[in-house]
């Protein structure tokens, strides 16, 4: 039995990942609200990587598996960004992520192998328009992954999944009617947006034995968007 700590998990696809992973493994969740958990049989500390310490005494000395959820949409054109919405975006998608990662790295070189499991999007790889912002917080985090991963190996294995437009709390605004889920499934190679359990099954498969040798991977989970031109 693993021990997980998922920052974020208390809905959206880090709450996917806890669905899968609660009944086989130690799962806590960090993050601000819990509600949603319900009565799944998790450990939740109560956590907001802004502005808290995460307490490391809620944390089992062995972590094997480590996933950073949070993170931002602001899709806005670039002359109307200030620095502070830079530095906002890059607060939630990469600061709160090197915090808590130090904090929790002597956790995780514990384990007989851990996997840091970290969340991109396609719009690193794909230039797309009103993405600037969260486009540059998130390449931050590909670029770290990568030499974290070279850094920690053979040790720790870093990974990132880098999802299209996925329907959760942090995408409603883009996805608030049908009619506006299936325009933008259009957009995609495979005909319709991600849900949960796309995006969950990969976070999944990275934390197991069974992706053991994979580090170092940015992982395109997105309908084929930013890799296929089919129109
Ligand atoms: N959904 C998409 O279309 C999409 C597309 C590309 C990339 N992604 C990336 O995939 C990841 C997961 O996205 P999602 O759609 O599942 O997001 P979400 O629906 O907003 O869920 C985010 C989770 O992180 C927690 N969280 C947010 N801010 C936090 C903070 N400051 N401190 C602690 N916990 C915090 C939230 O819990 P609390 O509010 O309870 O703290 C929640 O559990 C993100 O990094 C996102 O950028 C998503």
């Amino acid at each position: 039995m693993k021990n997980i700590l998922l920052i974020g998990g208390s809905y959206g696809i880090g709450f996917e990942i806890a669905l899968q992973l609660y009944k086989e493994h130690n799962v806590y969740v960090a993050s601000r609200t819990a509600e949603n958990l319900g009565n799944l049989e998790v450990n939740h500390i109560t956590y907001d990587t802004i502005t808290d310490s995460i307490d490391t005494t809620a944390l089992p000395d062995r972590i094997d598996g480590f996933v950073y959820c949070p993170g931002s949409i602001s899709l806005r054109p670039f002359k109307s960004l200030s620095k502070d919405d830079f530095k906002k975006d890059m607060e939630v998608n990469f600061m709160g992520l090197i915090t808590v990662l130090q904090d929790v790295i002597p956790h995780l070189k514990r384990a007989e192998q851990a996997s840091i499991v970290l969340f991109s999007t396609v719009a690193v790889k794909l230039g797309m328009p009103y993405h600037t912002s969260v486009a540059a917080s998130k390449g931050a985090i590909e670029g770290f992954a990568k030499s974290l991963a070279a850094e920690l190996a053979p040790k720790l294995r870093v990974n990132v999944i880098a999802p299209s437009l996925t329907d959760t709390p942090l995408a409603k605004r883009l996805l608030s009617n049908e009619d506006k889920k299936a325009l933008m499934g259009k957009k995609h190679p495979l005909k319709r947006i991600g849900n949960t359990k796309d995006i969950a099954n990969i976070a999944k498969f990275l934390l197991s034995e069974e992706s053991s040798w994979i580090t170092g991977q940015i992982i395109g989970v997105d309908g084929g968007m930013s890799t296929l031109n089919v129109s």
